[in-house]
């Protein structure tokens, strides 16, 4: 009865709300009009406005003087239209607006000036368009700027397209059939903590391209074109947290590649073509929490590998050809495994002896037909060992491990 007490309450105050257009919801400070079937942006949105929602509608322009009352309006967001933009589009909002999303809207190109008044920006979106080539200055009056995301478009790189971008964090540029990137290109923005490159055409960075991102902690390079891990990255990223490069063709790993990378907590190098890791590749990654090796045919992986890695806590070794289980050395601090889709046959007991903590081991899709007696009883933490799709599965002596944790179904 109180909640639809208060629901009819709620609702009473929205519809009785003054300068609230037909097909919207409004809150006093607050407009929302997504997907209302708007040509054009609706009149009497009340001046209170502090959000304004068009997005999913058939906006083509937005006309002068049509938002011009919305003097706190800080946040516009005008996806899924098809916008075109003039050099004087935001001027009327350029004194209170914050961020933008323009996402969606098949624009091939930008206005020089588009941005040049809005200088209180912090938030821009402009992912799935056909952006290409933008001119060089366009972003360069957008100093307060803290998240750019151009994902998703045809980008044509220049030198100086982030010039005056100095307070960015936040660069997304996943999805732009990049192939090269300009040597330079990131200099402008010494403050960014997230590159996303994912979903490109790269297979090679130019020497000295993150010289000065000191502050960068998330690279990501998944879905590229890389045959080896671009050097540059470990001889300047000295606060890197979080390095993927998985969905590429990296065949083999310098030895000492992340010898003084003591900052990495995750890194993941799936699928690619390794087929051999040094032994002391991870030796250096004393912080390192997240490893994802899977998807690799690596076959033997040596049982120092991991000795100084005593923080790791989520590992994955699925599909790398591993016929037995070494019985490794560090991984006291192991929650969870998973050695899914190998060869493997039989689980020895001393297998997960050194890995106090684990919580649960992933075996699903081996050929595993015997399980060790007294497994697991060096692992006080774990709850879940899945079997599913292993002869064990089937046999008569399954039902009589005396480790309740064993897990054959199918619903994982
Ligand atoms: C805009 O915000 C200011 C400060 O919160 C407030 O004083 C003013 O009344 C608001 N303007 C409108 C049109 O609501
Ligand atoms: C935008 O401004 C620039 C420079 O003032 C001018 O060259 C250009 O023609 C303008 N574009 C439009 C679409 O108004
Ligand atoms: C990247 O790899 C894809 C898939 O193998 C290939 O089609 C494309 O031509 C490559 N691009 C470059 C720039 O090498
Ligand atoms: C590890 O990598 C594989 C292959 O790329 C991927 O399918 C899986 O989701 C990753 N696991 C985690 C936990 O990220
Ligand atoms: C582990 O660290 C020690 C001390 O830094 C080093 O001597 C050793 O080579 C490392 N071992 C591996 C396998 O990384
Ligand atoms: C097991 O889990 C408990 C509670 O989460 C935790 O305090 C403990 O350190 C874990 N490890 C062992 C070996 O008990
Ligand atoms: C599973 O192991 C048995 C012997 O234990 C072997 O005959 C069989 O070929 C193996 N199957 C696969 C798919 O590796």
């Amino acid at each position: 009865m109180m909640v639809s007490v208060q629901f009819l309450l709620f609702f009473g105050y929205v519809l009785s709300m003054p300068d609230c257009p037909q097909k919207c919801l409004c809150t006093p400070f607050l407009t929302d009009c997504r997907g209302a079937s708007l040509y054009e942006v609706p009149h009497g949105i009340t001046p209170k406005t502090e959000t304004l929602i068009l997005s999913d509608n058939h906006l083509t322009l937005i006309s002068p003087g049509v938002l011009q009352h919305l003097f706190n309006l800080t946040f516009l967001g005008i996806a899924n239209n098809k916008l075109s933009l003039q050099n004087d589009s935001f001027d009327d909002i350029s004194k209170s607006i914050l961020s933008l999303d323009l996402s969606g809207n098949n624009l091939m190109d930008l206005p020089s000036n588009l941005f040049r008044n809005t200088k209180k920006l912090v938030w821009l979106n402009l992912a799935e368009n056909g952006l290409s080539l933008l001119d060089s200055t366009v972003f360069s009056s957008l100093g307060k700027l803290t998240y750019l995301d151009l994902s998703n478009n045809r980008l044509k790189m220049l030198t100086p397209m982030f010039v005056g971008l100095s307070q960015l964090d936040t660069l997304m540029l996943a999805g732009n059939h990049l192939s090269t990137i300009p040597q330079g290109v990131f200099d402008p923005i010494p403050n960014l903590k997230i590159l996303v490159l994912s979903h490109n055409e790269i297979s090679h960075l130019p020497e000295g391209l993150f010289d000065n991102l000191k502050s960068l902690n998330d690279l990501l390079l998944d879905y590229n074109n890389f045959t080896e891990i671009p050097h540059a990255i470990f001889t300047t990223l000295h606060n890197l947290e979080h390095f993927s490069i998985s969905k590429n063709r990296i065949q083999n790993i310098p030895p000492l590649l992340f010898a003084s990378r003591f900052t990495l907590r995750k890194l993941d190098l799936s699928s690619n073509l390794l087929s051999e890791l040094p032994s002391d590749f991870l030796s250096g990654l004393e912080k390192l929490e997240v490893l994802n090796l899977s998807a690799n045919c690596i076959g033997n992986v040596p049982k120092n590998l991991f000795i100084n890695n005593t923080r790791l806590e989520f590992l994955h070794l699925d599909k790398i050809c591993l016929q037995t289980l070494p019985i490794f050395l560090g991984l006291q601090n192991l929650i969870e495994l998973t050695v899914c889709c190998n060869g493997l046959k039989f689980l020895p007991k001393a297998f997960t002896n050194n890995m106090v903590n684990l919580e649960l081991l992933d075996l699903t899709k081996n050929n595993i037909s015997q399980i060790e007696d007294d497994a697991f009883k060096m692992n006080p933490n774990i709850t879940k060992v899945i079997l599913t799709g292993n002869p064990v599965c089937t046999t008569e002596r399954f039902m009589h491990y005396s480790f309740k944790g064993l897990d054959c179904s199918n619903k994982n």
